[in-house]
């Protein structure tokens, strides 16, 4: 990752990035002119899912008016249409993060479909009874759960590596758990509750001087930084398109081909045969061996317009117009008393997450809305992390390419008011 964002905890808020037109991309959102409470709408809820612009609101629309048929299967002219289409979103999905083929790109529903693709197919081909799965105390239920399965129905054990006080990923620890039984490491990019970003390269390197491929899980990361897959060396890739500015229902798990051609089907059923008797049945070639079914052609196409949307607006300014933003809020909301910062490690996303002395986060999140300020208030899917912070919940504010520090301004404001009524 090229953009890796410091923490504004260590680093003070700079100038702003020079040339960043936010106004201009602000513009292509028509849901950021809407208002909630009839006040403007401030969209901080960008961990749950991103707003589209309007030409991935279009790309879906002209699909359905001028190409709309199923994929691989037809020879007539609109089914062609509709593959070119498909196909062409696949290939830019593997320019995007920059995967050597197009094999390795299989379209799927999101980051949790991808995760328990690989927890199942991976997990019949290589892990055995006593394995080993090594996760981090920081994932996403989706990075838990699979593999929790995956143990239940194997006899394999899952190892997690701790984090810190700050919520930084502890190195020495991860050293110490990989071993001769260790089949795979699941980490995530960017930690969805803390703003953690894993430091990937260091973990896939010493993965791999132990032979054990590594699965990440970059949902909280597409959209917000440079992933090149290759300069990586992961061996699986996971990301939601909704959470890149793409609609809901599209997502992507990259695997490195020797891995993926090893791996049996997940879900069985049409586009992913070569041929079927009732004796046997052999497998397509990669990737189709793991897209069963009809897939969701319209949103794979939307997610190929939303990437050339992000790509057009540029990774590494997007990166530092974002750090500039987390380096404000956290600087802004420094001297509110009772404020706790959940989440300080170096390097960290633009994600905020925090609690307020007195204030449960619903009642933080209830009266944010009231001034319309959307973020996200619980656990966010990540119950250990909220047990290893000793905290019920947190109030987040997760920051994508459109924010602006005057919304941060009204945030912080109305976080102020909530106050008020709780002193
Ligand atoms: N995983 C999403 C979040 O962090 C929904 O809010």
């Amino acid at each position: 990752m090229s953009a890796v964002v410091q923490s504004p905890i260590v680093q003070p808020v700079r100038p702003r990035p020079q040339g960043y037109d936010v106004e201009r991309l602000r513009g292509e959102f028509p849901i950021l002119a809407t208002t909630v409470h009839g006040k403007p709408l401030v969209y901080l809820d960008n961990g749950a899912t991103t707003q589209k612009p309007l030409a991935v609101i279009a790309a879906e629309k002209d699909y359905y008016e001028r190409c709309n048929a199923n994929v691989h299967r037809g020879v007539h002219a609109l089914s062609q249409r509709a593959t070119e289409a498909y196909e062409a979103a696949r290939d830019r999905v593997r320019r995007f993060i920059n995967a050597a083929s197009a094999k390795e790109i299989v379209f799927v529903r999101g980051t949790t479909e991808a995760i328990n693709l690989v927890a199942q197919c991976f997990g019949r081909a290589r892990v055995r009874s006593g394995d080993e799965i090594v996760i981090s105390a920081m994932e996403h239920h989706s990075n838990i759960v699979p593999w929790q399965l995956l143990c239940e129905q194997t006899g394999a054990v899952l190892r997690v590596v701790p984090i810190g006080d700050e919520g930084e990923f502890l190195f020495e620890a991860y050293e110490k758990l990989l071993g001769p039984r260790t089949r795979l490491v699941a980490v995530t990019h960017v930690s969805n509750a803390l703003g953690t970003v894993t430091p990937l390269r260091r973990v896939i390197d010493l993965a791999h001087r132990h032979a054990v491929p590594v699965l990440v899980d970059g949902a909280q990361a597409v959209a917000h930084a440079a992933v090149d897959v290759q300069a990586l060396d992961c061996d699986f890739y996971a990301f939601s398109g909704h959470k890149a500015h793409a609609p809901t229902g599209i997502g992507v798990l990259y695997g490195k081909e020797a891995l993926l051609e090893e791996m049996p089907p997940y879900q069985s059923g049409g586009d992913m045969i070569k041929t079927v008797t009732f004796e046997e049945s052999t497998w397509a070639d990669l990737p189709y061996k793991f897209e069963a079914g009809t897939p969701n052609i319209a949103g794979a196409i939307a997610l190929g317009a939303a990437l050339d949307f992000v790509a057009g607006a540029g990774l590494e300014a997007i990166a530092a117009h974002e750090a500039d933003l987390i380096a404000y809020a956290s600087e802004r909301v420094s001297d509110i008393r009772g404020l706790r910062i959940i989440g300080t490690a170096a390097p960290k996303a633009a994600i905020l997450s925090f609690t307020l002395d007195g204030m449960h986060a619903h009642d933080i999140g209830t009266i944010l809305d009231h001034h319309g300020v959307a973020v996200r208030t619980g656990h966010h899917c990540a119950m250990p992390v909220m047990r290893r912070f000793n905290v019920p919940a947190t109030t987040r504010a997760s920051f994508a390419l459109y924010n602006t520090r005057s919304e941060i301004d009204v945030f912080v404001e109305a976080l102020l008011k909530a106050k008020e009524l709780f002193a």
